[in-house]
């Protein structure tokens, strides 16, 4: 037994002093193999049990020798391979990062609708154009049909830039009262080009123009003194209102869900004629009536209607030869739809705890 044993001691005393590993799963391989429970060594300790007294004596320190020769060997490996190049080069400083973590932002919820708007008129032809907030008379009343004793007139409590010297109210520039103005200067160049070149220009307008206006109202949750809007343009030979219903049904369908409805109510602007204000399916309750839309199922987004021939005309375009439609969404009632916000005023305080809920996609 004891020739036996001695081999075994001999044979596991040169394993220990051959033993590699690579990795630390490799590492831990061996450790079972040798020293685990059933390991190797253990089993022979177990052995070790079953010897006679006077044989426990001849074997323990050789034994134990092997044992610890095993340990230091693993040991060994560990250590080897704590401070292997591919473990050194994981611990070591990433020098292209930042030195601190950059918080990243969102984007504002209006940025958010006001692109989506674009993206999807956009998909039916209708590029951006851009107007000055600080406009005229003329580009914002006279021009799109507001007779100086209008009524109409009185429907915008508008602010007037008060001129320097002596101070003339009102005076006809003022701050815009809706991006309806950016139409008139579009179809107004528009209609230079068509005269300049009419091989050039382009055969029809299609545009939106998104921007702030301004009106002189008490800041309150459901008013402000500055918003948002968006109008859309489009003129050609026979743009006709049906071409303006699907326009808007499939603007709400796309804005709000394929299950959306859209409805139009006839309503007055002294720009367009006829004139209508279109509401869409309340998205809370399905149409059914709730809270939210005061129990009629229906909620009001924009006002549109087909452009007057008073307003073509005082741009230069021929209303015997063009037709066209019109429509003014605000950002805002299209954010508060989407987002539910109860209160206008957060829109512009800058409330992080606010604007953080808004991830950009
Ligand atoms: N300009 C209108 C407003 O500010 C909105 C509007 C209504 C624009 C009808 C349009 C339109 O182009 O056709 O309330």
């Amino acid at each position: 037994m004891s020739e036996l044993l001695k081999d075994k001691i001999a044979k596991l005393n040169a394993d220990a002093l051959a033993l590699q590993a690579k990795s630390s799963a490799e590492l831990e391989v061996l450790r079972q193999k040798y020293l685990s429970k059933k390991g190797e060594v253990s089993l022979l300790f177990d052995e070790f049990k079953t010897f006679p007294k006077e044989e426990k004596a001849q074997w323990g320190a050789p034994l134990n020798q092997l044992k610890r020769l095993f340990e230091t060997r693993m040991q060994e490996l560990k250590d080897q391979l704590a401070d292997s190049p591919a473990n050194r080069l994981n611990d070591a400083p990433d020098l292209t990062r930042t030195p601190d973590p950059i918080a990243l932002g969102t984007r504002h919820p209006l940025s958010l609708v006001r692109e989506q708007i674009i993206d999807i008129f956009s998909r039916i032809g209708f590029t951006v154009a851009d107007g000055p907030e600080v406009e005229d008379d003329k580009h914002v009343f006279g021009m799109l049909n507001f007779a100086p004793e209008h009524p109409a007139r009185d429907m915008q409590d508008t602010f007037f830039v008060e001129k320097e010297n002596g101070i003339q109210k009102p005076t006809d520039i003022l701050l815009r009262t809706h991006t309806s103005s950016v139409q008139t200067r579009v179809m107004t160049a528009w209609s230079k080009a068509l005269n300049n070149d009419p091989e050039n220009a382009p055969h029809s307008l299609r545009v939106l123009c998104p921007g702030r206006v301004f009106r002189n109202e008490a800041i309150s949750a459901r008013a402000h003194c500055f918003f948002h809007q968006v109008e859309g343009l489009y003129i050609d030979k026979n743009v006709s209102f049906a071409d303006l219903r699907q326009a808007l049904l499939y603007f709400a369908k796309e804005m709000f869900g394929p299950e959306t409805q859209i409805r139009l109510r006839p309503s007055y602007f002294p720009f367009t004629e006829p004139s209508a204000e279109m509401d869409i399916s309340c998205d809370l309750c399905g149409g059914k009536g709730c809270a939210f839309c005061k129990g009629t199922g229906w909620v009001e987004i924009l006002g549109c209607g087909m452009v007057d021939p008073n307003v073509l005309e005082s741009c230069g375009i021929d209303s015997n030869v063009y037709t066209g439609y019109a429509f003014g969404l605000g950002v805002e009632r299209i954010a508060n739809l989407k987002y539910r916000v109860k209160d206008l005023r957060l829109f512009s305080e800058n409330d992080v705890r606010f604007l953080e809920q808004f991830q950009s996609c």
